[in-house]
């Protein structure tokens, strides 16, 4: 009877201590106790404990709390025995009245023990009593991942060093480094001594939206010597990080041959990108090159300790391969079909060589073309299939899908964010993610070796703004890895992160506070539309106006969604206690005749291009070129075919739509369109057609006008997919991309 009252007791107070306690990542199991501990004036930490590790606490709590390491054998922190039985990351924690003990079993189980406590510690820095507790703990997935590209951007070794620091406050234990790439070669090759000299150089660099071909005229550079990758791979180390280095393959490869021409398939000259994309000058696969990269591994190979070493592999356009002679007799000798052969042929002659020097490689979704060499790891990235697909084959995958894990993504609406590669990821996005897939078995599951982000640079322009596309996403991204997120309860989550941002503002962090923003969104509401605001906060704290004056405390609470029924902007704000806590937001909204009607589509858009559905169409928002994922619809390689129901006949002289053009990104103008109208919804006519080079003349705003006007209640829109992307753009060979939206009717 005791027991079990003991029992209701607990559970009663690990309710509620999950309910305030800030731990991020959450631990798998906490308990609370009775009692608490006090924390002394000087806080000793016993000397048996692991004395680098300690000192990294005595560091990190600077300031806030005296802590020492313990002369004698008195002391309030401590060790009671190692359990060597326990996985590496393993550790448990309990904080009991007279001191706190700790258990693990290696050094990096007490380094992620003082994460936990270094957190707990901060939130009771005021009342200065931590409650009694017991903490088990370990991570699902032994890849918990950050990725960072220095080559778009450079960020330098303190600069890198300050970016593990913030990886170890959050327990992601792998830091993939991408070192090469079109624009820059960013690591000293001693062998190669032009990688840095000329390949770490560019003329000028890109800047504003890709759209606008808009160049700085100002040379950019930077690499780090050998000297430098040690010492950073020494500091991470000590936090119990593993460094993946990438060495960008087939592709990719500009910077380098920029400095070694012969490696390509032509005789150059090249130069390091400006520009941002996918480049058809890529390694050539003849014995010099492979010479080239095996030296190049060696040193990479010799300065980093890890298990896995990065190949790249991704976005190898064939372009050249199919032109060179030397490619196509080597496909012809090797029997190995076409160029996706050859691009699985170079992957598994670097896999040997790897495999010789006793290392294993990783590489992007696309080293699956082709045939997978049988040692690699895959990192999915275009979407969860190539881990699915490792995962079935026994290979291990590492999942990094774009729609989930790619923090160059916005995290709030574009209006307010800097200028972004595209995308829309915020915080409850990352947060949802499960990196096991429902399609793998158990057995299969177990190929998952865990979850990564990934920074892409291309629009980072300074450190302080890759804290800013970091920070809080990289709080979502660690619980996520250690498995303890809980989609359905992403408030409590935000409330924790919220709660983590007065650390950040200590230590300075340029964090993104885009969760304080309203969003919005369009609903149906009768015929015609209405627009929904939301927050993660009380939406009753946002005021707003449609007459285009700014929001003040004084305006329109918000209660409900706001009929739209004439062309108006809606600006919103969130105040706390009379005090303004956001942004501005503002969202056009454009009423026409098709606004809100009912519309079908035979296909379907992808499911990470189709944030409102079908209904985006017809939303009264236009599609913002600077925003992929959430004012379009996205099509892969198939057309739009929109039956638009009017709800009675009506009249109209004129149609337009938007067809996005973005070749960078694979999404290409639309092939062309067909208008047809039908008043039983049956029997459609065809009235009106348009060309490609109509809508590459209006650059994707198409109109097309009726006269005399047409009356009709069915409306069918047939907008065609521009199919196979043509050679000499990124993408070559796959399907094209159709980004439509907002269907008009005047
Ligand atoms: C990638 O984002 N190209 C791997
Ligand atoms: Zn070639």
């Amino acid at each position: 009877m005791r027991n079990l009252f003991l029992l209701l007791l607990s559970t009663v107070f690990l309710t509620a201590l999950n309910a305030q306690n800030q731990l991020i990542p959450q631990p798998k199991k906490l308990e609370l106790k009775q009692g608490e501990f006090v924390i002394p004036e000087t806080l000793l930490i016993s000397k048996s404990l692991p004395q680098h590790e300690s000192n990294y606490l005595i560091n990190r709590l600077k300031g806030k709390f005296d802590i020492e390491i313990s002369k004698n054998n008195l002391a309030e922190i401590r060790k009671i025995y190692i359990e060597k039985v326990h996985p590496d990351e393993w550790y448990s924690i309990s904080v009991e009245e007279k001191g706190i003990y700790i258990r693990f079993s290696t050094n990096t189980g007490y380094f992620r023990a003082l994460q936990t406590l270094a957190q707990l510690f901060e939130e009771h820095q005021h009342d200065r009593k931590i409650p009694a507790m017991l903490i088990v703990d370990e991570p699902q997935f032994k890849w918990r991942g950050m990725h960072l590209d220095v080559v778009r951007h450079f960020f330098n070794k303190e600069e890198v060093k300050r970016y593990l620091d913030y990886l170890a406050m959050y327990k992601i234990n792998t830091f993939h480094w991408h070192l090469t790439d079109d624009q820059g070669w960013r690591i000293e090759i001693k062998k190669y001594p032009k990688l840095t000299e000329i390949g770490s150089k560019r003329k000028e660099s890109m800047i504003g939206p890709y759209g606008d071909n808009r160049f700085d005229g100002v040379p950019y550079g930077g690499f780090y010597t050998q000297e430098e990758i040690k010492e950073v791979i020494e500091y991470a180390k000590k936090l119990h990080i593993t460094i993946v280095p990438e060495i960008e393959m087939p592709g990719h490869a500009l910077a380098a041959l920029s400095a070694y021409p012969e490696l390509a398939c032509t005789p150059g000259p090249f130069e390091a990108a400006t520009k941002w994309g996918v480049f058809d000058d890529v390694f050539c696969p003849k014995e010099e090159t492979f010479e080239f990269l095996e030296n190049v591994l060696d040193e990479v190979i010799a300065l980093f300790p890890s298990e896995y070493i990065h190949i790249g592999g991704d976005e190898c356009p064939k372009v050249r391969w199919k032109e060179c002679a030397h490619c196509q007799e080597l496909i012809k000798t090797e029997n190995l079909g076409d160029e996706e052969g050859l691009q699985s042929y170079f992957i598994k002659r670097i896999e040997k060589y790897v495999n010789s020097k006793g290392r294993k490689i990783i590489g992007w979704n696309e080293i699956l073309e082709g045939g997978l060499a049988p040692n690699a790891a895959v990192m999915s990235w275009t979407g969860e299939e190539g881990g699915i697909e490792a995962a079935k084959t026994g290979h291990y995958a590492v999942m990094t899908p774009g729609a989930y894990c790619y923090f160059d993504h916005y995290q709030g609406d574009p209006q307010n964010e800097p200028l972004a590669f595209g995308g829309y990821t915020p915080l409850d996005k990352i947060y949802s993610y499960h990196p096991i897939p429902e399609e793998l078995n158990a057995e299969e599951g177990k190929y998952i070796l865990g979850v990564q982000a990934n920074l892409w640079a291309e629009y980072i322009l300074d450190f302080k703004q890759v804290e800013y596309m970091l920070f809080p996403r990289l709080m979502a991204l660690a619980e996520v890895g250690w498995g303890t997120n809980d989609p359905k309860n992403y408030l409590a989550f935000e409330k924790k992160a919220v709660d983590h941002f007065k650390y950040l503002d200590e230590m300075g962090v340029n964090y993104s506070k885009s969760i304080f923003n309203p969003s919005g969104k369009v609903i149906r509401s009768g015929n015609g539309i209405a627009y929904e605001l939301y927050m993660s906060k009380d939406v009753h704290n946002i005021r707003y106006t449609t007459d285009g004056s700014e929001p003040t405390i004084n305006s329109e609470t918000y209660q409900s969604p706001i009929r739209v029924d004439r062309p108006m902007t809606i600006r919103a704000a969130y105040f706390e206690n009379g005090e303004l806590k956001s942004a501005i937001t503002h969202q056009r909204l454009n009423v026409s005749k098709s606004t809100g009607k009912a519309i079908e589509l035979v296909n379907q858009p992808a499911s990470n291009y189709s944030f409102g559905g079908e209904l985006t169409l017809v939303d009264g928002i236009e599609g913002d070129p600077k925003v992929l994922g959430k004012t379009w619809l996205g099509f892969s390689g198939t057309d739009v075919i929109a039956t638009i129901d009017l709800g009675e006949r009506t009249e109209f002289s004129k149609l337009y739509f938007n067809s996005l053009n973005n070749k960078g990104s694979w999404i290409h103008l639309a092939g062309g369109a067909k208008i047809l109208i039908s008043d039983d919804g049956v029997n459609f006519k065809e009235i009106g057609e348009i060309g490609k080079q109509k809508i590459e003349e209006m650059n994707g705003r198409v109109e097309i006008n009726f006269v005399p006007a047409q009356s009709a209640r069915y409306l069918k829109v047939e907008i065609y997919n521009a199919g196979i992307i043509p050679d000499g753009n990124p993408g070559a060979g796959h399907a094209a991309w159709l980004f439509v939206d907002e269907i008009g009717l005047k």
